[in-house]
């Protein structure tokens, strides 16, 4: 849905990207990762047809950017980092003046926002003026600002700056229904573990310069081929490490602290497979098969070593 190719940018002397390349696949939410400065507002704001990239180009939808940027901001709706300056006026107001600014045909107005006030959560909300509203609900206010024109992709930068974890879990779910709705969405933050149970596919960004990209899954892999299990057995008989010790893919097999069976191994899913087929196959009883999960804060801190948090 967005192709960034070789795109690099500099603010006067400072060179703030550097051939930047990734893809945002329709339909993923998407983690827009960096420190910052790293230079996430920046390119954001290029998807968002609002800067020019010095070199390289960035493709929405198979939209040119800096060609097309009319129909780039047809399909996309880009909530800035920080909150606008509307704060006397009311949520229904806030988004009727937007309604028209986005050259929504009045017929349509009236039923557009009505589904997207659904969506956010903001019907009751309609007569609030936005100076009285609490942050998490003016990021939801900010959510349903860019989705009046029912875009295709949604790019908020830092939409979980700041939010309790009550307001984060709200906004997960939001997204969780945009996607459902077919929606890509791209998100950024500088705080991994805020994006962390939102996203499948991440670049991670610093100093203007992309250190990975990709589903995380896939990142997880790379960085780290090995990967392991945890076995928990009804009871442990002597020597049930035995079996799991003959199969080629596994590395390394040792009781773990909490006595379950850690199983270190090469490859995928398929090699969990054989594992799980062995043990039933020694005449053990298996309760339970946990993965270790490929988490993006493991990812993020072997991909920065650390320098970032
Ligand atoms: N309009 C501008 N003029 C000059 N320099 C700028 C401008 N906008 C950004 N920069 C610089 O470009 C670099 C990247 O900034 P950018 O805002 O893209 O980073 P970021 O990853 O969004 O950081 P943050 O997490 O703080 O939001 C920074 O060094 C910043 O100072
Ligand atoms: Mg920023």
């Amino acid at each position: 849905m967005i192709r960034v190719e070789g795109v690099s940018h500099r603010f006067g002397a400072m060179q703030v990207l550097h051939d930047i390349w990734f893809e945002v696949p329709a339909g993923t939410v998407f983690g827009f990762i960096g420190p910052n400065g790293a230079g996430k507002t920046t390119t954001l704001r290029m998807m968002a047809t609002l800067l020019e990239p010095d070199e390289g180009r960035i493709l929405v939808d198979g939209h040119d950017v800096v060609e097309h940027p009319a129909e780039v901001r047809r399909v996309l709706g880009f909530m800035p980092d920080g909150f606008g300056v509307y704060e006397r006026v009311t949520v229904s107001e806030y988004l009727e003046f937007f309604s028209a600014a986005y050259a929504i045909p009045r017929e349509r107005r009236a039923r557009n926002l009505e589904a997207v006030m659904e969506l956010t959560d903001l019907g009751p909300l309609r007569d609030r003026l936005v100076a009285a509203m609490s942050k998490g609900m003016k990021q939801r206010l900010a959510i349903a600002r860019t989705l009046l024109h029912d875009p295709k992709v949604l790019i908020l930068d830092e939409p979980a700056n700041g939010l309790d974890p009550r307001a984060r879990i709200e906004m997960r779910e939001l997204i969780e229904q945009l996607q459902q709705l077919g929606k890509t969405v791209v998100l950024s933050s500088h705080i991994l573990t805020e994006l962390s149970d939102m996203v499948s596919a991440v670049c991670i960004l610093e100093k203007g310069r992309v250190l990975a990209a990709g589903p995380v899954e896939r990142i997880g892999r790379q960085l780290r081929p090995e990967r392991a299990v945890k076995l928990r057995l009804l009871e442990y008989p002597e020597g049930c490490d035995a079996p799991f010790r003959e199969l080629p893919d596994v590395t390394h097999v040792e009781r773990g602290p909490e006595g379950h069976l850690r199983i270190t191994y090469h490859g995928g899913d398929e090699t969990v497979a054989v594992i799980v087929a062995r043990a039933v196959g020694a005449s053990l009883r298996v309760v339970r098969v946990e993965p270790e999960r490929d988490d993006l804060e493991h990812i993020f801190l072997e991909v920065t070593r650390g320098e970032l948090q």
